[in-house]
């Protein structure tokens, strides 16, 4: 515990305990959360204990604004091999040329992503927010929506998936400077080549936003869309299973504009210690246990929404690719926010999300969002998907059953202790 070897190395539980008792004990609550309930957040997984010590490690007070060999603080020498072990690792994983590992979260990437390709007041295509895109993919509330001139595309109310040819048809009519594919809560793959197809089309930068199935990417369960985009913007802790943060990966053309766009248009000194844990998340995404890994998550996802169809929660999109299981629970006569919190009250985290065509508000909702990556992180399987698929449904049906259901959701947390026992 803080030491290594025996000799003093940075994070310190007991450290913690003895110095900020209040602040230890909170901590420790939230270990028993997640360890006492199902966690199926589709943006969440548990990182392992070598990033977690990465995290805690003292090198998270070095200041290094600039880039390795380019620092504008003295004493750089060992962040600039931290830095270039992420940004190499990041280069293999992703089959990339060009990776900037600084950006602090997911919506800083996609700022620094606009900053690099755009002006304010240029145009951009991307999926609605309410068809599953995300925030900073245009919505009034913003940077993006307020300081850019966003047209949305939508899924085909027959299908629930992409309109391809809408989004043609946007294009060739809007002439955008940018378009964005890659959603927040859209369970199906993306066909980037027929993106950028339609970007080239009309003259437009193409960002691909995979901050959900990065890890996916990773782990060669799903497409890559590096090939075919000009920015990928995605997190480091959602699917990759790495520590909270942001990275882009784009082409050498627009490699300058994007780091300068990072830092310093929006960005200062990177977090030298969350950098040092995506550098040990890429080195165990490298591993050959990953691409099992990956599989696993999209095997048990399919599963997960099967069940959950035979239940009778219909699978937005008729099934899923990816880690997540998005059903519209109105037949189930009730709401995203009623069997949210049903769930809840069962010990089964996870969130209510709008589908297409939604009739109710984002607060309300018609549709459940599950995510495979943080049970799957625990070695569950096909037999607990279907029983978390049945006790998904139990809970959202019938409020009398909460406590059978909590009963079994603590046998199988039990069974499959999140993080090393201890
Ligand atoms: C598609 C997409 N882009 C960006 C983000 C933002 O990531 P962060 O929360 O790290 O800022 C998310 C987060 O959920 C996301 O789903």
């Amino acid at each position: 515990m803080g030491r290594r070897g025996g000799v003093f190395f940075g994070a310190d539980a007991e450290a913690l305990a003895r110095g900020d008792p209040e602040v230890a004990e909170a901590l420790g609550q939230e270990l028993g959360r997640v360890r006492g309930r199902l966690q199926l957040i589709a943006s969440e997984n548990f990182a392992s204990p070598a990033v977690l010590a990465a995290l805690g490690s003292v090198i998270g007070g070095k200041y290094a604004e600039g880039y390795p060999g380019a620092r504008f603080h003295a004493g750089c020498e060992v962040a600039d091999r931290v830095e270039r072990l992420a940004v190499e690792r990041g280069k293999e994983l992703f089959g990339a040329e060009h990776v900037n590992v600084q950006p602090y979260s997911g919506a800083v990437a996609n700022l620094a992503a606009f900053a690099a390709l755009l002006r304010p007041g240029d145009t951009v295509l991307a999926m609605e927010l309410s068809h599953g895109g995300h925030l900073t993919h245009g919505s009034r509330s913003n940077f993006s929506g307020r300081w850019f001139d966003v047209v949305g595309y939508g899924v085909r109310r027959d299908t629930e998936t992409i309109d391809y040819d809408e989004v043609r048809d946007l294009a060739l009519r809007h002439r955008p400077d940018l378009i964005i594919c890659g959603a927040a809560s859209y369970p199906r793959t993306i066909d980037y080549a027929v993106f950028r197809g339609i970007a080239d089309e009309v003259g437009a930068w193409l960002l691909a936003d995979v901050a959900h199935e990065i890890g996916l990417v990773a782990g060669g369960a799903v497409p890559s869309p590096v090939p075919y985009a000009d920015v990928v913007t995605f997190t480091t802790h959602k699917s990759l299973r790495g520590p909270r943060g942001g990275a882009i990966v784009c082409t050498p053309e627009v490699a300058g504009r994007v780091d300068r766009a990072v830092y310093p248009f929006v960005q200062g000194g990177p977090l030298m210690n969350v950098i040092a844990a995506k550098a040990v998340a890429f080195g165990e995404a490298l591993r050959p246990e990953f691409r099992g890994y990956a599989a696993d998550v999209v095997a048990n996802a399919k599963v997960l929404t099967g069940t959950l169809a035979e239940e009778g929660l219909r699978p937005v999109t008729g099934g899923t690719d990816t880690h997540m299981a998005l059903v519209d629970v109105r037949d189930a006569g009730t709401t995203g926010l009623a069997a949210e919190t049903a769930c809840a009250q069962a010990g089964m985290v996870l969130n209510r999300a709008t589908v297409p065509y939604d009739p109710e508000p984002p607060r309300v909702a018609s549709g459940l969002r599950l995510g495979t990556s943080c049970v799957t992180t625990q070695g569950m399987g096909v037999p607990e998907m279907k029983e978390i698929a049945s006790l998904v449904a139990r809970a959202v049906r019938d409020p009398g059953a909460i406590t059978s259901v909590a009963e079994r959701v603590a046998r199988l947390t039990a069974g499959h202790p999140a993080y090393p026992p201890g």
